[in-house]
């Protein structure tokens, strides 16, 4: 099979925002203990955090971490987590019907953000809880000195404030499964009233309203509308969740989720510049895609019931093949968003539907599943401007989707003189590729990985899945030319001299 795809110096979608490639750790199963947090483990550091951990993390060049939930937020109190350990509470978690020990709270997660290198984005519950809860959090966190919240943080070993810059404003709040689920208009009013109250304690921070839980959601589009109403002069992004499952084990629908993705980006952008329309408004609302991945092994497992337990094991699903062509062709179309989609979080980080995983004892301490390989290469090379492309492949049909057999996009990135092209060949055949980059002045091929050959349902567990050299990319003018093979992810880096 033949693609080729155009594209022009000059055409350019927006420049690629680094918080794009964020992540997300929830109070959740073993993301936080047995995760990122285990004092007995043989590779703690002297704060408890695991040091395996930490350095897969920063592998990964993660930007942004989300916390403390997801659901989990929903019933939180975040006063249960700061002050001595042995004074915190242990509590219910409803979410996901286990224990919290509030071992792990607010001081240790931004001390692990330090040491990982990633900015947070801190979650409030408007979920149990509301204006008040959110707005001393804030002044907790943000206050400098000589109130009763900035001090007490100050007196809890945090001299200088945390200067949190991202908020969400309470998570999935649309879900009824979500504790204090509520209708837009209701959430539409708190969010509203919260964003003022925390903006008057820190006006330089910047808020996510909670759109949608999926694009499936029976109020999808009435809510994002009803919302923006509220709260659109308030905030700075919409946010969006979306995952994708393979349960009918239908392999050409599964690798169609990355142009459904696209359409409910479009679908959002489209709700939130009407707003701004009829508001006569000059301020564009961004979007953050804030819990993205491939979600369903663990389903059957978590369904039943379980005693109530400390980091038991949830949302473990073990990635195959196919799930990372599905994050990178999901990756992809984030960064064809790259104009208006700002913040993502792939979904979440460690031990929980995670590209990370450890063993709470032995050896391998830990080990990275399928997906970490695409969402590494996006997080480290998917920066700069990315470009639009035209592009002329053979497609399929998938239910009402039509499905380019190839998925990619090219990123200029001035600072390192380079064009990454990211391309998945979602075709059983090899793929003749030729992107002619007008406008360019082409180098060398600087890198060129492929990652491919694996059976689709091949997991990771033994540690056998590598990324590979891709051969024979050949540079002729302003053409870079290469063969792609059958169901492959694949990263090209080219030396620009312009
Ligand atoms: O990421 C797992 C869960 O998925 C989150 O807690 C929730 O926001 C979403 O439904």
């Amino acid at each position: 099979m033949k693609a080729n795809v155009y594209l022009n110096k000059r055409d350019q979608i927006g420049k690629i925002d680094p918080r794009l490639w964020g992540s997300f750790t929830e109070q959740l199963g073993r993301s936080i203990y047995e995760g990122i947090y285990q004092p007995d483990h043989p590779l703690a550091d002297e704060d408890g955090f695991r040091t395996d951990v930490i350095e897969a993390v920063k592998s990964l060049n993660v930007p942004l971490v989300r916390y403390p939930g997801g659901n989990f937020v929903s019933g939180y109190n975040w006063e249960d987590g700061i002050g001595p350990r042995d004074q915190r509470p242990t509590r219910l978690d409803l979410a996901w019907r286990s224990i919290e020990s509030n071992q792990f709270g607010l001081h240790e997660f931004m001390k692990w953000c330090q040491k990982v290198g990633a900015e947070p984005d801190m979650a409030v519950n408007l979920g149990s809880r509301g204006i008040d809860a959110a707005r001393n959090l804030v002044e907790y966190a943000n206050f400098p000195k000589g109130t009763f919240w900035s001090d007490l943080r100050r007196q809890n070993g945090a001299e200088e404030p945390f200067n949190i810059k991202v908020w969400s404003l309470g998570n999935e709040m649309d879900g009824d499964w979500q504790i204090g689920h509520k209708t837009a208009e209701e959430y539409g009013r708190l969010a509203h009233e919260t964003a003022k109250a925390m903006k008057l304690v820190d006006p330089s921070i910047e808020l996510i309203a909670s759109g949608s839980s999926l694009r499936t959601m029976t109020t999808f589009g009435e809510w994002e509308e009803t919302l923006l109403d509220h709260v659109y002069d308030d905030v700075e992004y919409l946010s969006l969740h979306q995952y994708y499952g393979n349960e009918d084990n239908d392999l050409p629908k599964f690798l169609s989720s990355s142009v459904d993705f696209d359409g409910f980006i479009n679908d959002v952008v489209a709700i939130c510049d009407a707003v701004k329309a009829r508001k006569h408004s000059s301020k564009t609302i961004n979007l953050s895609m804030d819990e993205w991945n491939v979600w369903y092994h663990s389903h059957a497992a978590d369904d039943a019931q379980k005693p109530w337990q400390h980091a038991p094991h949830l949302l473990e699903d073990h990635y195959n093949f196919e799930d990372a062509l599905v994050v990178g062709g999901l990756a992809i179309t984030l960064m064809k968003h790259s104009d208006r989609v700002k913040i993502g979080c792939l979904a979440q980080l460690v031990n929980v539907i995670a590209p990370i995983m450890t063993n709470a004892e032995g050896t391998p301490s830990i080990w990275y599943q399928s997906i970490f390989y695409p969402y590494q290469q996006v997080a480290k090379y998917g920066q700069g401007i990315s470009l639009n492309s035209q592009v002329l492949v053979d497609s399929y049909s998938s239910g009402s989707n039509e499905v380019p057999y190839l998925d990619t996009v090219s990123v200029y990135n001035p600072e390192q003189n380079e064009i990454v092209i990211f391309a998945e060949n979602k075709s059983q055949d090899n793929m003749q590729l030729a992107v002619n980059l007008n406008g360019f002045e082409l180098g060398t091929i600087k890198e060129a990985t492929q990652f491919a050959g694996y059976d689709i349902k091949q997991t990771n567990e033994d540690q056998v899945m590598q990324l590979e050299t891709l051969n024979d990319v050949k540079v002729v003018t302003d053409k870079v030319q290469a063969e792609l093979q059958p169901l492959s992810w694949n990263m090209i880096r080219v030396k620009v001299n312009n």
